[in-house]
């Protein structure tokens, strides 16, 4: 079974630390970002199909070097071709059901257990969501028991049909891809509205969620998979040098970065390469 990465947006709304590197490989609770998605597939994908534009040459890098429990495949669109073209540009890799993934997701969703319930039910495709207090920001889908009758991509404040989210987690016959037309299309605006009629289901999960593509979102992120990791309350990531005689609480410290004695820290990330000097107070910050 193959399993797509939607990963080729520029992470606009995640910079600075998007500058100098493509959001799949933002580090994320002592892994880059992708490999929160790679490493939660289950063992029936083979192949990852990673659908790129912005930076490549450094996500060829990683893969290239990085050890890997799957083998992944970096597929690049001639120019971005929005969400649904995406997916369209790799039809000829696409051999059966398949997962896609939105890339800059992590979450507890079991997907063994979707593709389980995808396949009970049928139908054309399975969309994983979330239940959130304000939908706004996201997809919105209308259920009639399981099956979704309505989808509303970003709808505006007060306009929302329910308080369930796409999560960006999908499992989909080939068949989708007959409905996207060429160019560039969105699937949530463009295909999803379109293909509801011929079966569409929701499949709801519980744990945590976090589209990990806003810098707020990012930091929230960090902490929602540090608790889930459990007591330990800090990452440092190999070459980090912190200090025993510095305080850190709910942090992560980055490749090549150093925390000097006496530095306080809380809820912050410190990028690679960044100097905390001694007996500096930091809360709350992407620091640079
Ligand atoms: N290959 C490729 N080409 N990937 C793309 C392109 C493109 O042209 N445009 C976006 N992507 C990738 C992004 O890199 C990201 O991983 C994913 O597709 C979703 O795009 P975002 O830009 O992050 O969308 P969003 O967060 O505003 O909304 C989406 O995610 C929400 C959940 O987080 C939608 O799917 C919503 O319906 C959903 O609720
Ligand atoms: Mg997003």
């Amino acid at each position: 079974m193959k399993a797509v990465i939607l990963a080729g947006g520029k992470g606009t709304r995640l910079r600075p630390l998007t500058l100098s590197m493509p959001k799949p490989l933002v580090p994320l609770a002592g892994k880059p970002l992708v490999r929160h998605i790679i490493d939660s597939l289950p063992a029936e994908v083979d192949e990852v199909l990673l659908a790129v534009n912005y930076m490549k040459g450094r996500l060829q890098e990683y893969f290239e070097t990085a050890e890997l429990p799957v083998k992944v495949r970096l597929v690049e669109e001639n120019r971005p071709l929005g969400t649904g073209g995406a997916l369209k540009n790799l039809r000829e890799h696409i051999d059966g059901t398949f997962l896609a993934f939105n890339g800059d997701i992590v979450s507890s969703l079991d997907v063994s257990e979707m593709l389980r319930q995808h396949r009970s039910r049928g139908g054309i495709g399975t969309i994983a969501l979330w239940r959130v207090e304000d939908p706004s920001a996201y997809g919105v889908a209308a259920l009639d028991g399981h099956r979704i009758t309505s989808f509303q991509e970003k709808p505006p404040p007060g306009e929302e049909l329910s308080d369930l989210i796409n999560a960006g987690v999908y499992v989909f016959e080939p068949e989708v891809l007959e409905h996207i037309p060429d160019g560039v299309v969105s699937l949530e605006k463009e295909v999803f509205p379109r293909i509801l009629d011929l079966g569409m289901n929701g499949h709801l999960f519980e744990g945590h969620w976090v589209d990990c593509g806003t810098r707020s979102s990012y930091l929230e992120a960090q902490n929602v998979l540090l608790r889930a990791a459990g007591p330990e309350e800090n990452v440092f990531c190999e070459g980090a040098q912190v200090s025993s005689g510095a305080q850190l609480e709910d942090c992560a410290v980055l490749s090549r970065a150093e925390v000097a004695p006496g530095a306080v820290l809380r809820r912050t990330i410190v990028c690679p390469g960044a100097k905390v000097g001694a007996g500096q107070k930091v809360y709350d910050k992407i620091y640079r």
